[in-house]
Order: C-alpha cells, then structure tokens, then sequence
C-alpha cells in the first residue's frame, strides 16, 4: 500500500508491475516495485549497494526501487522516464510537509554537526530537520548528497528539478527527526533561492521537449528533413545543467598542458583574429537519438529521445589545431601525450563542469577538422549551443563537442568527468545494472552508420487515390564515412528500392563530394514510389550503407543496452492506406 503511493507518479507513465518481493524479515508480501528492477538495480549501482543488501531500519527492498527517482546527477539518467511526467515534474509544486509538534527542535547549529555518514548526515527542507544518514548509499546521484549535508536541500533541488516530485518529499519525510528552530527557520526564508536554470534562453515552440531543467528538446521529425542546414532555433538542444552566462569581453579559453609548450589564455577577440576561420559542415548526434526505441524493447535509463536527437550545421571558428600549434604542439608530443580534454562553463551545485576528451590525433590532424567554433549557420553561437565557444569534432558523438568552452588540456588521461567514464559507453544486451562495469567499455567518439524516416510519420494515413508515396529521411556515418546508399522498402523489408540522396539545399547546386574520409554532414534522401495495390498498411522501412559498406542492423534488440546509446536499427514506420469513399462502398 505504502509502495502504491510512493510509486503513484510511475503509474502515470504505466511502468509499474506488480510481484512479490521477500522482504528482508522473511515475509512475503504483495508490493509494488517500481519499473520493475530497473529502479533498484540504478540505485545499487550508484549508491554502491546491491539490491537486497541494505539492511538499515529504515531499508526494507523497495527503497531502492524508490532510489532510482532520486538522481543527484541530474545530468546523467535521472530525466529519461517519460517526456510528460518530465514536463510535469518541472512545474510540479512542491507542497510544504506539516510540522509535527511532537518532534524535537533543533537549531541550525546542531544541524550542521551531522556533515558524516560516520556523524550522521542531516539536511533541512522547509523548515524540517531530516537524518538521511541510511538513504546516502542509495542516492543514484552517489556521494553528491553529501554536498548537502548539514544545511538546506532547497539550493539542491532547484538544480536537478527532478526532484521536485510529490513521491520524492513522500520519501523524505519518512527521515523525519525534528524541526528547525523558529529563528533559523526565518534566517533561511530571508535566503532566496534562486532558479539556477531562470536564466537559460527563450526557446522555439516547435521544439519537443524531453526534459525542460535541464533543457532537452528535439524537432518534430517532419519538419527536420526539410532544410538540410537545420536553423540553430530547431537545432535539437542537449544540456545537462544550466546554460551558463558567459560575457563575451571577459571570455578567456585556457590552453594548457601541452608538453614542452605555453599554458595560453585566448579572448574570444583574440581567438578570431589570431587564428584563421575555417567554416566545416557537421551533423551532431547524440549517442541517445532514437532511444525510445530501446525503451520498447526494455525499459533504458536517459532522456526518451525520438529520431531527431540529430542535425546539422555549419560551424566556423579556429582550428584546435591552429591553437594547439600556437601553445607549442609539435608531431613528437604524440609519444608523450593522447587526448585532449575539454571542460565547459557550465557547472553543477559543486562547480563541477561538464567535460569530455577526444583522442590527440583527431585533435591535430589535418583532416579532422576540429573546430573551436564561434559561428553556427554564420551567426554567433546561439546560447543554448555553447555561446560563446564551443568545441565541434566532426564525425564524433555529441557528448565530446563540448558548449561554453573553458578550457582545453593536452593530457596523458581522457578527462576523468563522469560524461567521459561513467556513461556514453556502450555494452552488451546482457549487461545489467548489477553487473556493469564502465571501466571496461570504451567512451563512445566515431558514431556508426544511421538513418531515420521523418516524412510520413507513424501513424500517418497516405490517401489511396494520390497513388504513390514519398518518403523522406536522413543518413550519416560517424568518422567522415560517406553514406553512399540508402535502401527504403514499402513492404517491412521484403522488397526495397534505392533512394535519392541529397547533399546540399534543394535547388542548390550540389556540393562537390567531400574529401575521402571527411564525409562530416548528413545527407538528406527522399524516394518517391507507386503505392503498392491492395494493402491496408504500409511497413515503410529505411537503411543506409556508408563507404565502408558499414550497414545498420536490421533490429532493435540484439544492439539494446542499458543506457539505450548506438541505437541504429534499420527504422520501421507504419502508416495506413485509406481507400477512395467509392471503392469502399463497393467493397
Ligand atoms: N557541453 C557542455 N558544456 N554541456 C553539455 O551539457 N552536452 C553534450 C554536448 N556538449 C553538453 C555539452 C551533449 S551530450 C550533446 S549531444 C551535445 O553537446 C549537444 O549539442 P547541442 O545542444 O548543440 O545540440
């Protein structure tokens, strides 16, 4: 009963299952887990416990299944449960819970002496005392709570929205111990905590959003396809905290780190006249584009992304080679040197900063076209894109293009940030959240071959009378491999016939075929064929074959994962034929 309420918000997005759980007393008793072992396994593997192993008093099983809302970082899976529940989260308000008058009172003072696990780990929320000691190993967000100990939770909460949740403070209160003095409880209301994320941009309102705190939102698929440079304002939009603000006449980028070299600091004024501009056309993906399709096969944990997590751009900036050159790079550094790490400006609660890190060799060479761009589409970089710099590496996953560049170090080590170790890597279907293990799974750079429909969508009812179809959609490969066919079949995949590829903006001239190997744009395609006669339904399917011959697996669950990354099944939609009214009749 107790777990129906807690899990009340998961019903809404229908992952709740009912079982029987053994409880650790040894009763067996008919509970509710939510989604379920995907809550629990998220909270054991990022609060160090394995399910069932917690013991506390206040810890029978089913918190851990509750642990898996309650991510610290939101940056990682804590938004990827559904777009509406997400949405509603954000706007969710957050009830006080009633004093208890029996409970002690306590002051800020005694508060703040419980900062350990060792001296017990105390916060406040709302004028309430709570020793959440027993529910730190079970935080998804990991020791991150710890940053919270001893003072106020509001600050926390209003970075990771998710929290603000009516099930989270059901939780909560469980951990109840006492009030906070009436004094303390005035000194904290005269602290206005502000919204971290008031500040992010205005967005268009075509966009579909997955997540608004942070923002994460792509375009309607249909619309995607009908630019072939996207408008930065459709652009799918990828952050994990809040857009930082930035001054553009204070903006230094630190370079450091190469050996035998100049530590540099580079004004955005310095940037785009020291170096020469080099403008590259580039599609950014992100390792999560077409995730909901994993989420069909097997509940994933991230952002339920649709087709669209996908577009693309020109970018002008300097090369990071050019700078790299300036700071001294010389050919030898590579025996001594091998990635080249990038942190952003945006940071959480801690002042921890997004970061990521590609290979050197990708970083200097000639052909990698590595950009420290401060132009997309000829224009500043538009806030949510990183303005004022952003790093944009061709041909590699969206997480290493890092926004609102800080600083760059030429390193022996990947950058040791969570989004470089601990997610956008990809695993076996068999792995699960007990037996993973991140250390062993490359960070996700070169992205493979995909290609997606977005003209018509599923659902969609084609009129028998205008007797053919025409489908449209995108292609790409990762690494600069060209995608140099793509095969679309009306009938599921029995029989296919080969779409027309397009390059640059129709009624353009096309662009020449990029060099070998620098292959860094999308290309649109479209076929446009008889209806076939006496179908209901049409199974429209798409795949794309890069120069490599690199073609995409015909389905979804030999290549799901858990974190539902590299999701590039060939892509099926299902629209419905309508007969004419006359023919029916005679029908
Ligand atoms: N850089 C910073 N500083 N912070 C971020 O949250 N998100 C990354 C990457 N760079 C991110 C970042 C991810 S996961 C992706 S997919 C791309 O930015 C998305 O870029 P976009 O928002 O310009 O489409």
């Amino acid at each position: 009963m107790l777990l129906l309420r807690h899990c009340r918000s998961l019903t809404r997005v229908g992952l709740l299952k009912t079982q029987r759980v053994q409880l650790l007393q040894g009763a067996a008793l008919p509970v509710a887990v939510c989604a379920g072992s995907l809550c629990a396994r998220w909270g054991s593997s990022h609060g160090g416990h394995k399910s069932g192993q917690y013991q506390g008093s206040h810890g029978p099983n089913w918190r851990h299944a509750l642990a898996g809302l309650l991510a610290g970082t939101g940056a990682v899976l804590a938004y990827g449960l559904h777009h509406s529940q997400t949405e509603q989260a954000a706007t969710t308000i957050v009830q006080p819970i009633a004093p208890a008058s029996s409970l002690p009172i306590y002051t800020q003072d005694e508060v703040t002496k419980h900062r350990s696990v060792e001296e017990g780990v105390w916060v406040t929320y709302k004028g309430s005392v709570y020793d959440i000691t027993e529910f730190v190993s079970m935080h998804p967000g990991g020791d991150k709570i710890l940053l919270a100990a001893g003072g106020a939770l509001e600050p926390f909460w209003a970075l990771y929205a998710v929290h603000s949740q009516d099930h989270v403070l059901e939780i909560l209160s469980e951990y109840k111990v006492g009030e906070l003095s009436e004094e303390d409880r005035r000194k904290q209301q005269s602290v206005k905590s502000t919204d971290p994320y008031s500040t992010d941009p205005e967005r268009h309102p075509a966009l579909r959003i997955n997540s608004l705190k942070p923002f994460n939102a792509e375009p309607p698929p249909e619309i995607l396809s009908d630019n072939y440079i996207t408008p930065s304002a459709i652009f799918f939009k990828r952050n994990h905290l809040p857009v930082p603000q930035v001054d553009p006449k204070s903006y230094q980028l630190q370079v450091e780190g190469v050996p035998g070299g100049v530590s540099l600091s580079l004004s955005l004024e310095e940037l785009k006249t020291r170096f020469p501009k080099h403008t590259v056309t580039a599609t950014l993906q992100c390792a999560g584009n077409r995730r909901s399709e994993m989420n069909k096969v097997k509940q994933v944990k991230g952002l339920n992304w649709g087709i669209a997590a996908i577009s693309n751009a020109t970018w002008s900036g300097a090369r990071l080679k050019d700078v790299l050159l300036a700071a001294g790079y010389r050919s030898e550094v590579a025996q001594q040197t091998s990635h080249v790490q990038f942190e952003g400006l945006d940071s959480d609660v801690t002042g921890t900063t997004y970061g990521a890190s590609i290979p050197l060799n990708k970083a200097v060479s000639e052909e990698g076209d590595v950009l420290l761009a401060y132009q997309m589409n000829g224009e500043d970089l538009p806030a949510d894109h990183g303005y004022p710099v952003r790093v944009v590496v061709p041909g590699t996953v969206g997480a290493r293009n890092v926004k609102w560049l800080g600083r760059i170090i030429v390193s022996e080590e990947e950058s040791s940030s969570h989004w470089q170790q601990y997610d956008y890597k990809g695993f076996s279907p068999a792995t699960d959240w007990d037996t993973v293990d991140f250390k062993s799974a490359p960070a996700i750079q070169e992205l493979p071959i995909q290609s997606a429909i977005t003209q018509p969508v599923e659902g969609a009812v084609v009129e028998r009378s205008a007797e053919e179809v025409t489908v449209k959609g995108y292609a790409w490969s990762g690494g600069g491999r060209e995608v140099v066919r793509v095969d679309v079949s009306l009938d599921g995949g029995r029989t296919w016939q080969v779409a027309q590829l397009q390059s640059s903006e129709k009624g353009q001239v096309p662009a020449p075929s990029p060099p070998p190997g620098r292959a860094w744009a999308w290309k649109l395609w479209e076929l446009t064929a008889p209806l076939p006669p006496a179908v209901q339904e049409l199974e429209i399917v798409c795949k794309a074959v890069d120069n490599s011959y690199n073609m995409q697996p015909d389905s979804v669950a030999p290549i799901w994962n858990l974190r539902g990354v590299l999701s590039n099944a060939w892509h099926r939609v299902k629209v419905t034929v309508k007969e004419d009214e006359e023919k029916q009749k005679l029908l």
